[in-house]
């Protein structure tokens, strides 16, 4: 069994005190590795956090023919890199074993269809957060001309000669479809226009890379993109977004065990409603020349919350909202609308002793003075670092199952909560 334990006298019982620094997101850098795809000759992307998901991403673009160098450490002035070599001619078959490990993967479905004219990327299959789906992705890409079909669990798309632009509009603002359009659209002929893009930190930085790889894209940031296709790009260094749920998240350790933490690296303009929430229930935010800062010294106050795609409040933060308001005073309610499975994190945080009920994508969460300790089990990434969170307001010792899917998201989370002065240690 992988696992964290928490040792933790109850809510407020050791505050957190020290300085965290937030790396490279991880939604992000994942994306633009497979954004090299689209120009041959060797592009680096600094600033990638040190996870096991940047080694399969890895192994995938090696998959494909491209020779990939991670180097360095997520530590201050060091941040990671990561090399990846491209050959004019790239294999375009992403297989079921690695594809399955990493759903991001997905990312190289539009750059392979642009740079090699076919594509055959496995379905990635269900997740623990809900179905997923990809309608957007492969309705999109029939819509810049490639023929799309589902075959032996691969998604295959071809083209005969180059995608054409198009205009595009999507049905919700996937993060997702976004990504994989706009990067099919950038080799594409003539020009597309993608309407209800999504808006996400980590879609602006995408759109740097790809124009300073010499794409032309107007209207970054804002929900439609307008893309003039060009014939090739070309490699480029480029840095990686801050990682702002890992930021958030720290933001929500400080909420929820007390005390006072800096987040160096951490942009609180990408976490304009998260931090307001906190302000409004008690919390004191700062911004700083290299962050921010959230200090806590009483109980907070209940909230409400509804997840939305960016500026909305994240759903990748959700499950922490949700440990926070199973400690405040009073009741909160909070909705999901982006990922229906996220609840599943409801029944962990119950075995903690949360007094909550969920009816649909709605939960009722009554704030109790404390949580009691017990084991409970690690579904994805954010549940389970959120589960990490609560046992610092549990009484008594918690442990958290599944460690590796917290790793997933989190270098060394552990070690990060120990020199804040929290009591958590890997069994
Ligand atoms: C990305 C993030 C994830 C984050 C999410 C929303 C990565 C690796 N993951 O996931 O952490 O929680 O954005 O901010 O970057 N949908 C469809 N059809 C489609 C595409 C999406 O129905 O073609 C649905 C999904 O099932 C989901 C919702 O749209 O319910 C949002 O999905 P999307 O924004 O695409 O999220 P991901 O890119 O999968």
């Amino acid at each position: 069994m992988d696992a964290f334990r928490v040792d933790s006298k109850g809510p407020l019982s050791t505050p957190l005190h020290g300085t965290v620094v937030v790396g490279g997101a991880k939604n992000s850098a994942l994306k633009l590795m497979a954004a090299t795809l689209l120009a041959p000759g060797t592009s680096t992307v600094h600033n990638v956090p040190d996870i096991l998901d940047v080694e399969v991403m890895g192994q995938l673009l090696g998959e494909l023919g491209c020779t990939v160098e991670v180097t360095g450490g997520p530590t201050v002035g060091d941040p990671g890199s990561c090399r990846v070599t491209v050959p004019e001619e790239l294999g375009s078959k992403a297989p079921y074993q690695l594809v399955r490990r990493l759903r991001a993967s997905i990312a190289v479905l539009g750059p392979l269809v642009a740079r090699c004219g076919h594509a055959s990327v496995a379905l990635p299959g269900g997740d623990a957060i809900g179905s997923r789906g990809l309608d957007m992705h492969l309705s999109g890409l029939e819509e810049l001309g490639a023929r799309v079909r589902v075959e032996h669990g691969q998604i295959v798309a071809e083209v005969t000669d180059r995608l054409r632009g198009a205009r595009l509009a999507l049905d919700f603002p996937s993060v997702g479809a976004t990504e994989n359009l706009l990067m099919a659209a950038v080799l594409a002929e003539g020009s597309t226009l993608i309407d209800n893009v999504a808006r996400e930190p980590e879609i602006g930085d995408l759109c740097q890379m790809l124009v300073a790889m010499g794409a032309r894209i107007e209207g970054i940031g804002s929900s439609t993109l307008e893309i003039t296709g060009v014939e090739r790009l070309h490699p480029v260094e480029h840095t990686t977004v801050a990682d702002r749920i890992v930021a958030g998240t720290w933001a929500f350790a400080a909420a929820i065990g007390g005390g006072e933490v800096r987040i160096d690296g951490g942009n609180a303009d990408h976490l304009d409603i998260v931090l307001d929430k906190l302000a409004n229930a008690g919390a004191t935010v700062s911004t700083t020349r290299a962050g921010f800062t959230v200090a806590v010294d009483r109980r907070l106050r209940s909230f409400d919350v509804s997840t939305l795609p960016y500026p909305g409040f994240p759903t990748d933060l959700q499950p922490f909202a949700m440990a926070l308001a199973s400690v405040s005073d009073g009741t909160s309610m909070i909705t999901e609308n982006v990922f229906e499975a996220r609840f599943m994190f409801a029944q962990e945080l119950a075995r903690l002793g949360a007094d909550l009920r969920t009816d649909g994508h709605h939960a009722v969460v009554r704030g109790r003075p404390e949580l009691s300790g017990a084991p409970v089990d690690a579904h994805d990434i954010r549940a389970g670092a959120a589960l990490v969170l609560a046992g610092l307001a549990a009484q008594g010792t918690t442990v958290v199952s599944g460690s590796h899917h917290v790793d997933r998201g989190y270098p060394r989370l552990d070690e990060a909560l120990c020199s804040l002065g929290a009591d958590v240690r890997r069994q």
